[in-house]
C-alpha cells in the first residue's frame, strides 16, 4: 500500500544543525544503536513478550458481532475507563467518525461518550444528555481494579438498574479486562457479564488496537479491520533491521539524540482536527513509557522526554511563539495530512480589499497546509528541530498504521534509553495512595505512613 504510506520527514531536524539539532554524522554514527534497538525489540517480540505487537494479526469476529449487537439495541454507547483505557477509544473516533460525531444530524449508529475522569460535575452529568434504559456501558480496566472506573461502574450500574428494573440491567454492560484475574473478572465469572479480555502481556497505553479500543470503534462503523490492517502494514516497516527504512527506529533515534543534548520537550502538532485527539493519546504513550527513575540495571537516572500536545493551526495563536523564540529545548514533531476528505473551498468576495482577495479560490485545505508550513519555514529560520508525519490521507488504515507505527517508536526509545518502556511505578504509586487515602482493605499501613508524613509537615504554606 505505497500510497497509503505515512512518511517521516527529517530534514529539518538536520537543517538546524549542530548546535540545536543533528548533523548527518551525529545521526548516521548512531546507526549501530538504533539497529541493535530494532533487534531488541523484534527478540522480545519472537520470545513472546510484547505481545500487542501481535494485535494487528488478532480475529476481530467476536468484536464485530458484538457491536452489531449493541449498536442495533442502544442509542448511546459510553465507554468507562481512564488512561490506557480510554484514550486510545478517544483518539479513534474522533479521528475517523469525526469531532461532530456525536451532533451530526444522521447518524445509525449510537452516540459515544468516553468518561475518564472522577470529576462529579462531568459523571453525573452524563445523566442529562443519555438515557441509561437506552444506553450500553463498557466498563474498560485492565487490571479490574482502578478506582475512577470501578466507582463509574458503581454509579452507571445503580442508575440503569433503577431505569429497567433487576431483571435486565445486566445486558447494558460488558466488562473489558483481564482474561484470567482481577476483580472484574471476578465480576464475569460471579454475574455472567459480556465481557471481553485485553490479552495478557498487552499494557494499557499499547492496547488501542486490542479490544479496548476496538469495541467501541466497531460500535460507532469504524472499519476495525482497516484499522488492523493499517497496524500491520506498520508492522513491515517497523521491523525492518535497517534503521534508515525503518520510520520508527529513525523518529525514535532522532528524539533520543536530541535528547541527549538537552532538547527534551517533544511536541506533537497535527495540523488537522480530527488528529487532535491522537496528540493526546501519544502524550501518555510517550510519557507514561519512558518517564523512568531507574534504568535496566537499577541505576537511578531520572530520565524522560516531555510530551506536550498543540494543534495547528488553533496553537500557532497560542504556543508557537514559545516555539518559536523561547528555550531551545523542543522537537516539533508535526502531523500533516495531504488530502483530506473535503475541501472546503472558499468563494470569492471583497476582492478590493488585500485581506480577503487572496483567499478567495482557496480552500480550508489549502489553507491549513500552508499553515503548517508557514510554521515551518518559521521554525526552521530560527534555528527550531522540527519533523514530520505526513498522511497521505486521514482513514482507518492510515489510523492504525499512525497508532502502530508510535507505538513502535516508543518501544525502541525505550531500549535507547535503556529503560522499561512498559512498566509505570509511578502510576500505580499514585493508585495506591488513593486507595489508602479512600480506607481500601490491605492498604491500612500506607494509610498510616501518609498521615505520618502530613503530621511531620508544615502546614502553614497554604496562603
Ligand atoms: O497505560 C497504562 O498502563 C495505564 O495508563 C492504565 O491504562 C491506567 O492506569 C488504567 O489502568 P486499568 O486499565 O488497569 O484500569
Amino acid at each position: 500500500m505505497p500510497e497509503q504510506r505515512i512518511r517521516l520527514d527529517i530534514n529539518n531536524v538536520l537543517r538546524a544543525g549542530a548546535q540545536h539539532g543533528l548533523t548527518e554524522d551525529e545521526l548516521t554514527g548512531a546507526e549501530k544503536q538504533a539497529r541493535q534497538a530494532v533487534q531488541a525489540i523484534q527478540q522480545r517480540r519472537a520470545s513472546g513478550d510484547l505481545r500487542w505487537m501481535e494485535l494487528p494479526y488478532a480475529d476481530v469476529s467476536e468484536i464485530e458481532h458484538m457491536a452489531a449487537d449493541l449498536r442495533h439495541r442502544f442509542d448511546d454507547f459510553v465507554v468507562l475507563g481512564i488512561g490506557g483505557s480510554a484514550l486510545g477509544n478517544i483518539a479513534v473516533n474522533t479521528a475517523l467518525n469525526g469531532p461532530f460525531y456525536n451532533l451530526r444530524r444522521e447518524r445509525t449508529t449510537p452516540r459515544l461518550f468516553v468518561l475518564d475522569n472522577s470529576d462529579p460535575e462531568f459523571n453525573v452529568g452524563l445523566l442529562d444528555v443519555v438515557d441509561p434504559a437506552r444506553t450500553a456501558f463498557n466498563v474498560i480496566t485492565k487490571s479490574g481494579s482502578t478506582g475512577e472506573t470501578l466507582s463509574a461502574f458503581l454509579f452507571f450500574r445503580e442508575r440503569v438498574i433503577q431505569a429497567v428494573g433487576p431483571e435486565n440491567w445486566r445486558d447494558h454492560f460488558v466488562l473489558t479486562t483481564d482474561p484470567a484475574s482481577g476483580p472484574l473478572r471476578e465480576l464475569v465469572r460471579r454475574e455472567g457479564f459480556r465481557s471481553l479480555p485485553v490479552p495478557q502481556g498487552v499494557g494499557g497505553r499499547y492496547s488501542v488496537l486490542s479490544p479496548v479500543g476496538l469495541l467501541s470503534a466497531a460500535v460507532t462503523g469504524v472499519d476495525i479491520r482497516q484499522l488492523l490492517a493499517g497496524a500491520a502494514y506498520a508492522d513491515e516497516l517497523t521491523r525492518q533491521a535497517d534503521p534508515w527504512r525503518n520510520p520508527a527506529a529513525v523518529g525514535a533515534l532522532v528524539q533520543v539524540l536530541l535528547y541527549r543534548k538537552g532538547i527534551h520537550i517533544v511536541v506533537m502538532m497535527p495540523y488537522a482536527q480530527r488528529l487532535k485527539d491522537v496528540a493526546d493519546w501519544f502524550a501518555q504513550l510517550w510519557a507514561e513509557s519512558l518517564g523512568k527513575r531507574v534504568n535496566r540495571q537499577g541505576e537511578t537516572v531520572y530520565v524522560g522526554p516531555t510530551p506536550v500536545k498543540a494543534l495547528g493551526a488553533t496553537d500557532q495563536h497560542s504556543q508557537v511563539q514559545l516555539y518559536t523564540e523561547g528555550p531551545f529545548d523542543k522537537l516539533v514533531d508535526f502531523i500533516r495530512v495531504e488530502r483530506f476528505a473535503v475541501e472546503g473551498r472558499l468563494p470569492q468576495a471583497y476582492t478590493e480589499m488585500s485581506a480577503f482577495a487572496y483567499l478567495g479560490g482557496h480552500s480550508f485545505a489549502e489553507l491549513i497546509n500552508a499553515e503548517q508550513e508557514g510554521t515551518a519555514v518559521a521554525l526552521t529560520e530560527a534555528g527550531r528541530p522540527h519533523m514530520t508525519h505526513v498522511l497521505p490521507e486521514i482513514n482507518a488504515f492510515t489510523l492504525g498504521q499512525l497508532l502502530y507505527l508510535l507505538e513502535v517508536q516508543t518501544a525502541i526509545a525505550g531500549e535507547l534509553f535503556d529503560i522499561d518502556a512498559f512498566d509505570q511505578p509511578g502510576v500505580e504509586a499514585g493508585k495506591v495512595a488513593t486507595y489508602a487515602l479512600l480506607g481500601r482493605a490491605g492498604y491500612e499501613g500506607r494509610r498510616a505512613e501518609i498521615a505520618r508524613a502530613r503530621e511531620q509537615h508544615d502546614e502553614h504554606w497554604v496562603i
